[in-house]
Parts: C-alpha cells; sequence; structure tokens
C-alpha cells in the first residue's frame, strides 16, 4: 500500500482536485482510497454531486486516531490519497497525516505567492521527515508559450525541488467537475474535456512510474 499525502500550506492550488482526479486515474489499474482531511469537505460535496459510480473509495476524518492507523488498510488498497487542508502550518493533524505519508504531492500554481508557501511546506513537513515528495505544477496556461518550461527551470536550477516532468494545464472544465460531480474516470470526451483528460492520465502514469521506480529500488 502507497500513501500520497497531497499537502501544500497555500490555499487553492489545487490539493482537492489532484486528490480527486489522480484518485481517478490511479483507479483505473488500482484498488484506491482518498480521504479528506480537511474540515471544508470539499471531496465529500465533490462526490455527491456524481452521477456516476466512482470507481475510488472515499473517506472524511480528522480523527488522530484513525490517521495514525491507516497503514492497518494494508491489503485493502494499492494507493491512498490524503488530501489535506490548506492555510495549515503544522498541528498534530498535519503530523499525523506526514508521519503515514510514503509520498507527498505537492501540487503548485504558476504564481510567485505561492512560492515562499510552498518552500516552506517542504522545509518544515517534508524534509525533516526525510520523504519523498514532488512539485505537481497545476493550472498552467495553455496560452502561455513556454510557462511551463520557465517554472521548471526555476524549480531546477534555482531551487533544485524535485517536480513532476508533466504537469496539469488550466482548463474551465476542471474548474467544473466539483460541481458536476465529475472525475477523469466519469468524464465525457470531448473538445472541452479533451486536455484536462489528456493531463490528468499522463501524471497518473507518472506517479505510478515513481512508486515502480522505488519497487525496483532507482529511487
Ligand atoms: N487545472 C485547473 N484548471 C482550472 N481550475 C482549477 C484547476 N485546478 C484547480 N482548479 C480550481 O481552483 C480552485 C482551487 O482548487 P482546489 O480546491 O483543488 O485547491 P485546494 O488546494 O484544495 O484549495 P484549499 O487549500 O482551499 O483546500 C477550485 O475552484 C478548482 O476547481
Ligand atoms: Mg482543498
Amino acid at each position: 500500500m502507497n500513501v500520497i499525502v497531497v499537502a501544500n500550506q497555500k490555499g487553492g492550488v489545487g490539493k482537492t482536485t489532484v486528490a480527486m482526479q489522480l484518485g481517478a486515474a490511479l483507479s483505473r489499474r488500482h484498488r484506491v482510497l482518498v480521504v479528506d482531511t480537511d474540515r471544508q469537505g470539499s471531496v465529500g460535496w465533490w462526490a455527491d454531486r456524481s452521477r456516476h459510480h466512482l470507481a475510488f473509495d472515499l473517506t472524511a476524518t480528522q480523527s488522530l486516531l484513525a490517521l495514525g492507523r491507516i497503514r492497518e488498510l494494508e491489503g485493502r488498497y494499492h494507493y491512498v490519497l490524503i488530501d489535506t487542508a490548506g492555510g495549515v502550518e503544522g498541528g498534530a493533524l498535519m503530523d499525523t497525516v506526514m508521519d503515514a505519508a510514503d509520498f507527498v504531492l505537492v501540487p503548485m500554481t504558476p504564481d510567485p505567492l505561492a512560492f515562499a508557501p510552498t518552500l516552506h511546506t517542504i522545509s518544515r513537513l517534508i524534509e525533516p521527515r526525510m520523504l519523498r515528495f514532488s512539485v505537481l505544477l497545476n493550472r498552467i496556461d495553455p496560452c502561455i508559450p513556454h510557462q511551463a518550461a520557465g517554472w521548471c527551470d526555476l524549480l531546477d536550477s534555482v531551487y533544485g525541488i524535485p517536480r513532476f516532468d508533466h504537469h496539469l494545464r488550466e482548463y474551465r472544465a476542471h474548474a467544473d467537475a466539483p460541481a458536476l460531480g465529475d472525475v477523469l474516470t466519469t468524464l465525457p470526451d470531448n473538445r472541452r474535456t479533451r486536455g484536462v483528460i489528456a493531463d490528468v492520465t499522463t501524471v497518473g502514469y507518472e506517479l505510478e512510474a515513481q512508486f515502480e521506480s522505488a519497487l525496483a529500488g532507482r529511487w
């Protein structure tokens, strides 16, 4: 079982979007649980709107006891994705979740104001635990040439931060997905959704490949 915590203390960078969409992507090939630890309850709100069966399980909890025992689900799920709240510096809940993590996925928007909170999340919550992690750029503007390349350069050369090769572009279909209850596996395939489907599918494979590398001892 692989526990993936989706975290960035910066609010609104796409933590819930990434947990739901990548949960759906991984559910095509694996047994997946998405855990909402945010009191906002966005995961449940999103799932309640779905008109389709979701191929992954969902639960919401802030119980330190339950989260501390997440390993007891070993054998039932291949991937557990834990969505966390924005605006959180730390605290017992975040500590418990981070202590359970095998990998931290850090979504980040191409916004200069997202940099400091992202670095803070890495230095305060991730690095002290020596956890594997990777930044995922989200809301890259498909109309701005080289936007992603510029941000990748910054992450690589200035900060030396591990990152995904691929990214998620900004699409209306992403923003509409919670209210429509849609995730990758329930989206109709049309011009409006094509970019979302392509990006989430690609990042899903890249995420899986990271775990396969770990198994092969290449991590
Ligand atoms: N790639 C994208 N394209 C368009 N809209 C997006 C994209 N990613 C996220 N959004 C939208 O941006 C908003 C914030 O995303 P989301 O709720 O996933 O962020 P979050 O990090 O979970 O926020 P919080 O810190 O409040 O929990 C939502 O309205 C979401 O639909
Ligand atoms: Mg959220």
